[in-house]
């Protein structure tokens, strides 16, 4: 990996074996585009790639050239205002009104690894040599505006880490009321467009558009990076699929609200632009403060978007996500909430615990309703105390209790919210964010506690350090259900106002970042009514998230399949629930269940003791059977194989490190009757390894799984023979597939 500058051209190439990312700097000073895509060699000299041409009716910089113009340049961090007309990446409101500025370039330093961006979550690098950072200074000189471009390039991948840093050099205060992470400017626009969007219950399926002149976006003004759309969009040239062809993935490592959009001109170049949403920003700078934008990531591949989702998995897997559980197998749990919902007792927990335990659990997690005066939705929220009533030895007793079985001890908690039905809103109404003289919303009887004010964090802080202090919990469930509202704190000044949104969030970070350094070894799971807060944000602190509240395997192929788009298999919460399921009351086989869930840190949200004897044999099976194969599950090579977007059956499939071991999960949503002969051509085998095939006892090597296919035709479906059991709708299988001779 190389960063090299070449002063007579004054160009900028970064490179490493899969990528090149080159800018140049223009005659009026600016910061030019020149090429992102597949590594190309490096020479002095790319000037021709920026096209000047001389068209009508065009704004001009200089009288004496008619050619150079920005609105048909391509730029690296573009202001509005000085002959380019299409929408850009930063906005400074001045005090005399203005908002046009002019970014100079300055200088640049390059430095061995990667910067922390200090209280936001970022990809970071263990050794120096893993990475290479690029920062370039620009300035607008009238305002005294200073902003730091840093590039990141890692050693290996496709991948490029942005983020801008912005400082005060001169005296009157201005606004920054647009401060994007990222903007890139591509010379073509023979792109599709994927966006991963839904709703509750419903989140990331995949979505595809064609790209026209305008502006396609995505984005958040909830205040959570949300269920609706999620901070990751793609551009896949139109040919491309899983295997073969140039995608670039784009995902911005941020838990607020967002935008995300691509911008096509009347001369077909394409602008993507991604940072924090404008509309719900204004941030006061004033003389010698700084601020920070988010981290965005860029991953370029020709290798189809399952390779683009690989490099994805890997760097946020292993340079995102940090700590304890980073590299560790995650506990299998059992979380009473569709067991009991609000209705339990302490003895009523311990049965759900013990049988948990008989079946080869490894860690129960009490779920919402065990604080405060909470029975239901309306109180509680924000005394984080044991209920004594429901508890009467409280959360420590509970959790010895259950430590004392065998079993990890886990614990629910909403911090960022309160129900005005708490000690804590009677003793301070003022903490809630609120607009003076509105009407204040709520979401689920609950309002949003104020985190952009550091005694309210501290607050919560201070609850639930102290629980984490007296109790043995191993696991924290960090729930999130609502988004805000009439958002106005009354910390801030009115110039301040616009600061809220973001203020909020970084409240958010530090609370999560002083109870993950305070307990190292406790595993955090993140959680917004299911996946409200699915983002990369969320992984820097808890390396796992609940995907979503529907339970429903079938339901659960399109989540998963879309979250996977950019998202480890090791980051999604996925458990098997009850029958008829709670949220589409379908009823699928146990064994669908789990094998849609092993996709997944695999857990039970259900009382065991409701099953039969069969049913618990069969459960006892399925933890042996994850246990056994949990590394390669959720630390091996993750391939997409037939999308439940497009057909009846779904497939995906796991490769260990080594090669050795493979599972290939295959699903059909509704049964048929004499069906067609079906085979899956599996990927990431090693051509020459003998493969063991679990379910046929056949051997097969790894040219014929990938070249011919797996063949997974069914006889059981349709008019079955004698000897064979026939399977219903909702069938799913799982294919072992272990070397034999190496
Ligand atoms: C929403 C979560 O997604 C559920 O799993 C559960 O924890 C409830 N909240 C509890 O209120």
């Amino acid at each position: 990996m190389k960063i090299v500058y070449h002063e007579t051209s004054r160009t900028f190439h970064l490179y490493n074996d899969s990528i090149s990312y080159i800018m140049q700097v223009m005659r009026n000073g600016h910061l030019g585009q020149l090429y992102f895509g597949k590594r190309i060699r490096d020479k002095e000299d790319f000037s021709y790639f920026l096209e000047f041409c001389e068209r009508p009716m065009t704004a001009c910089i200089y009288e004496d050239d008619r050619s150079f113009s920005l609105e048909h340049i391509r730029q690296e961090y573009p202001v509005f205002g000085t002959t380019d007309y299409r929408q850009p990446a930063v906005e400074i409101r001045q005090e005399n009104g203005s908002r046009i500025s002019e970014f100079q370039y300055q200088g640049y330093q390059i430095s061995e690894g990667k910067p922390a961006l200090p209280g936001l979550p970022a990809t970071y690098t263990e050794q120096e040599e893993e990475a290479r950072t690029l920062r370039i200074t620009l300035k607008d000189e009238l305002t005294g505006i200073r902003a730091d471009l840093f590039y990141t390039i890692f050693a290996e991948g496709g991948i490029l880490a942005r983020s801008v840093k912005f400082y005060h050099e001169g005296t009157a205060p201005v606004a920054l009321s647009r401060a994007m992470s990222l903007c890139l400017d591509l010379p073509d626009c023979d792109y599709t467009w994927l966006q991963l969007s839904g709703c509750w219950a419903r989140e990331r399926y995949i979505h595809t558009r064609n790209l026209e002149p305008g502006i396609v976006s995505v984005g958040s003004m909830r205040g959570n990076s949300s269920h609706e759309q999620n901070p990751f969009v793609v551009l896949k040239r139109p040919a491309a699929d899983e295997r073969q062809g140039e995608v670039i993935g784009f995902s911005l490592i941020y838990s607020g609200n967002f935008r995300m959009q691509a911008e096509v001109d009347a001369h077909n170049t394409l602008r993507v632009l991604a940072g924090i949403e404008p509309d719900t920003f204004e941030w006061r700078l004033e003389s010698g403060e700084s601020f920070q934008t988010p981290e965005a990531v860029m991953v370029y591949t020709d290798r189809g978007l399952n390779h683009m989702s690989q490099t994805f998995h890997r760097l946020y897997q292993k340079r995102l996500a940090r700590g304890y559980w980073r590299d560790r197998e995650r506990p299998i749990l059992n979380n009473n909430w569709e067991a009991t919902y609000f209705d339990f007792t302490e003895e009523r927990l311990l049965e759900i615990a013990a049988r948990a335990k008989q079946c080869g659990v490894e860690l129960f997690v009490l779920d919402d309703g065990w604080f405060g005066a909470r029975s239901g939705e309306k109180a509680g929220l924000g005394d984080w105390e044991a209920n004594r009533e429901r508890l009467p030895g409280g959360i420590t007793r509970l959790a010895e209790q259950v430590e004392a079985m065998g079993l990890k001890f886990g614990l629910w908690f909403e911090p960022e919210m309160v129900n005005k039905d708490s000690n804590l809103y009677r003793q301070h109404p003022d903490w809630i964010l609120a607009t003076p003289g509105r009407s204040q919303s709520h979401g689920r009887f609950q309002y949003v506690l104020d985190f952009s004010r550091k005694e309210v964090v501290d607050a919560i802080y201070e609850q639930m350090a102290r629980i984490l202090g007296e109790a043995r919990i191993s696991y924290i469930k960090w729930d999130m259900n609502r988004s805000i509202t009439e958002c106005y704190s009354s910390e801030w000044p009115p110039e301040r106002q616009g600061e809220v949104y973001h203020r909020y969030i970084l409240g958010v970070y530090d609370l999560y970042e002083r109870l993950t350094r305070q307990f190292p070894e406790v595993l955090f799971e993140s959680c917004s009514s299911g996946g409200g807060r699915f983002d990369p944000g969320m992984l820097y602190y808890a390396p796992q998230g609940w995907v979503s509240d529907n339970s429903d395997a079938v339901e659960r192929l399109k989540i998963q399949y879309g979250t996977s788009l950019c998202y480890p298999i090791s980051s999604m919460g996925a458990h098997v629930s009850v029958i008829p399921n709670h949220q589409v009351f379908r009823n699928t086989p146990l064994h669908t269940r789990a094998n849609v869930a092993y996709f997944g840190t695999f857990g039970y949200e259900l009382d065991l003791n409701k099953l039969t004897e069969g049913e618990l044999e069969e459960v006892r099976e399925q933890i042996a059977f994850m246990k056994k194969y949990r590394r390669v599950l959720q630390f091996g090579w993750f391939y997409r194989l037939q999308s439940p977007f497009e057909e009846n059956e779904a497939a995906w499939m796991v490769v260990s490190e080594d090669q050795k071991t493979a599972l290939v999960g295959w699903y059909r949503v509704l049964n048929c009757v004499n069906g067609r002969y079906t085979r899956l051509r599996l990927e990431g085998l090693h051509p020459s390894y003998s493969y063991r095939n679990s379910r046929t006892g056949t051997s097969h090597f790894g040219d014929e799984l990938m070249y011919a296919g797996l063949i997974t035709s069914d006889e059981t479906a349709g008019q079955v023979p004698s000897h064979v059991k026939p399977c219903t709708d909702f069938e799913s299988r799982i294919y072992v597939l272990e070397v034999t001779e190496p």
